[in-house]
């Protein structure tokens, strides 16, 4: 019994006490009605039954507005607790009081952003986590190649002639891939980590291809392929970072020499009105329809082990994408399995 009565004390104090946020105004109220009534009557001896009835008023009236106050901010507390603890799954099953429609708005706009930055963090772990995974495995291919054929050369192949310089050369084909692997890992790290530094200007794109064809031409021709440059004018200059675009080039060429078996590799240009588009054509393999956006992602390989056995990474195009989004631009691809593929990006001129 008492307890109830002390509860009840408890909370008519805490519904005072809530709503004495509010004691100005009803200070000022209080004034103006007494100096009202005083002015009106000119009856200075009302003035007692005046203050004991507007303090019976006062008390009432603060006990109601607290009482609603506090439910209004239990209301609060409440939602603001069940986002806290990720109880709703929905902003729809944030409620509150038709009088406070204006927070309850607010409440959900901000319950969305919370939602939506935690996927996105979410996300972002998973992609970290897979990326770890994915290197940890590209590393221990060839490091495990590497390992089984020095251990089978100490335990004796070395004094094997038939074998030993093919263990060896196995074994250094193997650094080469691990290297690289790093050599894009690192590539990929500083473009992702916006340590890449681009240097834009102007330069002659027949020189850079030129070139590029020129380093890359002894490749083709290992495997009885052709690799043509059909220039452009000659003065033809485009905007950019000519060794990122070099690295683009050599991707591309290698990519289309590494998945061509029969045929020609053409490179080219075709002018536009502000730009130029740089196009590598392929008479190779092809790539399926379904993995046409696939194959920019990080490690994405349509065959694994024939990219690894080529020294390829996966790497390749992501990084190719990378630096040409640098340049403000797009890599296209067009291709039909079988009949051969077709990159091009555009470059200001
Ligand atoms: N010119 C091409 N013709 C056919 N397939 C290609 C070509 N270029 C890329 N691909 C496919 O896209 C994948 C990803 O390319 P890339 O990122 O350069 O990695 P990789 O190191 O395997 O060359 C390749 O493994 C291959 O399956
Ligand atoms: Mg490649």
């Amino acid at each position: 019994m008492l307890d109830i009565d002390s509860n009840t004390t408890n909370k008519f104090l805490s519904y005072l006490a809530s709503s004495l946020v509010y004691y100005r105004e009803f200070l000022f109220f209080n004034i103006l009605f007494i100096l009202t009534i005083l002015l009106l009557t000119q009856d200075v001896s009302l003035l007692p039954s005046l203050i004991i009835s507007l303090l019976v008023i006062d008390i009432t009236a603060l006990y109601l507005i607290g009482r609603r106050r506090n439910k209004e901010l239990d209301e609060i507390k409440t939602i603001i607790n069940n986002i806290r603890k990720n109880k709703y799954n929905s902003e729809e099953e944030i409620q509150l009081g038709s009088n406070l429609l204006a927070l309850q708005k607010a409440i959900k706009k901000m319950f969305k952003k919370e939602k939506s930055d935690i996927e996105y963090l979410q996300r972002l772990q998973k992609m970290r986590s897979q990326f770890i995974a994915n290197v940890s495995h590209e590393l221990r291919t060839p490091i495990f190649a590497i390992q089984g054929y020095i251990e089978t050369l100490l335990n004796g192949a070395i004094t094997d002639n038939n074998v030993n310089m093919h263990f060896l050369e196995k074994a250094n084909q193997h650094t080469v891939s691990l290297s690289n692997l790093l050599n894009d890992l690192i590539d990929i790290s500083m473009i992702e980590s916006g340590e890449m530094r681009m240097s834009y200007r102007y330069f002659r794109i027949n020189d850079l291809i030129n070139q590029v064809v020129l380093e890359n031409r002894k490749i083709a021709d290992d495997k009885n392929l052709e690799l043509i440059y059909i220039p452009a004018r000659d003065d033809l200059e485009v905007f950019g970072d000519k060794d990122k675009l070099r690295q683009v080039l050599v991707n591309l060429i290698l990519n289309s020499i590494k998945y061509t078996e029969k045929g020609k590799i053409e490179v080219l240009i075709e002018e536009e009105n502000k730009h130029a588009k740089i196009i590598v054509r392929d008479t190779g393999i092809g790539i399926p329809e379904n993995y046409l956006n696939r194959i920019f992602e990080r490690f994405f390989r349509i065959d694994k082990a024939r990219s690894r056995s080529q020294g390829g990474t996966g790497l390749g195009l992501a990084i190719v994408k990378h630096i040409i989004e640098a340049h403000n631009s797009k890599v296209a691809v067009i291709s039909k399995e079988g009949e051969g593929s077709e990159f091009s990006f555009l470059l200001k001129k």
